[in-house]
């Protein structure tokens, strides 16, 4: 791969402001990709998009009724933002449960949807999306959370089909917990619901599935979504790459 591989190609990265999202921004745009970093939190927003030369996409990307006529002209899409609630099913909020659909399943199916007509007319694209080990196996108190991965799991491999005959590309990354400020923010919810310390968390909870006992850097998923929108991808669709550690090797 040359540094230039993504030279006039533009990518807009979902949640682009921070964790993963940012990483892969990086990730694209050091690889000469033109990277849009479509965010709700303007300002890390703009420092992103100022510090990677690309742009700011300010979006609340709950806000799905607004997306429905939408249409976007990028080569690579990353559907990556996301947010997550930790509580037991019966205490869990429905506001909550439905908010985390629209983020990540409905949001994900309106860019995809606004997305391919361009990606069609020139015969290419790749789109990733951020699943999580939680798109292939379950974890209790995190309903809304794992519901949304295993639709978005769906999302994609449906994209693949249809997109196959454009040169359109979709897969999906599972990381395990992934160093990042999701992680950091749910570690006193996951004490609470697991009656644990929250200096216990990481090990306790976080790491017990996995054979690898570390978290997953950001840089680590940039690296695999790098590869999945480069020049060998074309043959890679429709499949899901964990980065978990040997979680789902269980
Ligand atoms: N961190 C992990 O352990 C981990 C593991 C597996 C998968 N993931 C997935 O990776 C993705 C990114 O997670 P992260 O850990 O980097 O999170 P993060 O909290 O660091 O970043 C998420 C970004 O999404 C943005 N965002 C949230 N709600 C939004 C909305 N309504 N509209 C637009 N932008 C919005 C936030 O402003 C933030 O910049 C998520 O889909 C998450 O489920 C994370």
């Amino acid at each position: 791969m040359t540094e230039s591989d993504l030279h006039g190609k533009r990518a807009v990265i979902t949640g682009g402001a921070s964790g993963i999202g940012l990483a892969c921004a990086r990730e694209l745009a050091s690889r000469g990709a033109h990277v849009v970093i479509a965010d709700l939190n303007e300002q890390a927003a703009q420092d992103a998009a100022s510090d990677l030369g690309g742009e700011a996409w300010v979006v609340d990307l709950s806000d799905t009724r607004a997306l429905d006529e939408l249409r976007l002209d990028a080569d690579i899409l990353v559907n990556n933002a996301g947010i997550q609630r930790v509580a037991p099913i019966v205490e869990f909020d429905p506001e909550a449960f439905r908010l985390i659909q629209r983020i990540m399943v409905e949001a994900p199916f309106l860019l995809i949807r606004a997305v391919l007509p361009g990606m069609y007319a020139r015969g290419w694209g790749r789109i990733v999306n951020i699943s999580s080990a939680h798109g292939l196996r379950a974890s209790a108190f995190k309903s809304a959370y794992v519901t949304a991965k295993h639709a978005l799991e769906g999302l994609s491999k449906v994209t693949a089909l249809e997109g196959a005959e454009h040169g359109v590309t979709s897969n999906c990354v599972n990381p395990a917990y992934v160093r990042t400020p999701l992680v950091e923010k749910q570690i006193a919810d996951q004490a609470a619901v697991h009656g644990i310390p929250e200096s216990e968390v990481v090990e306790k909870i976080m790491l017990t599935e996995t054979a690898v006992k570390r978290l997953v850097e950001p840089e680590e998923v940039a690296s695999l979504v790098g590869w999945l929108v480069g020049p060998h991808s074309g043959m890679t669709t429709g499949a899901s790459y964990t980065i978990d550690g040997g979680w789902t090797a269980r």
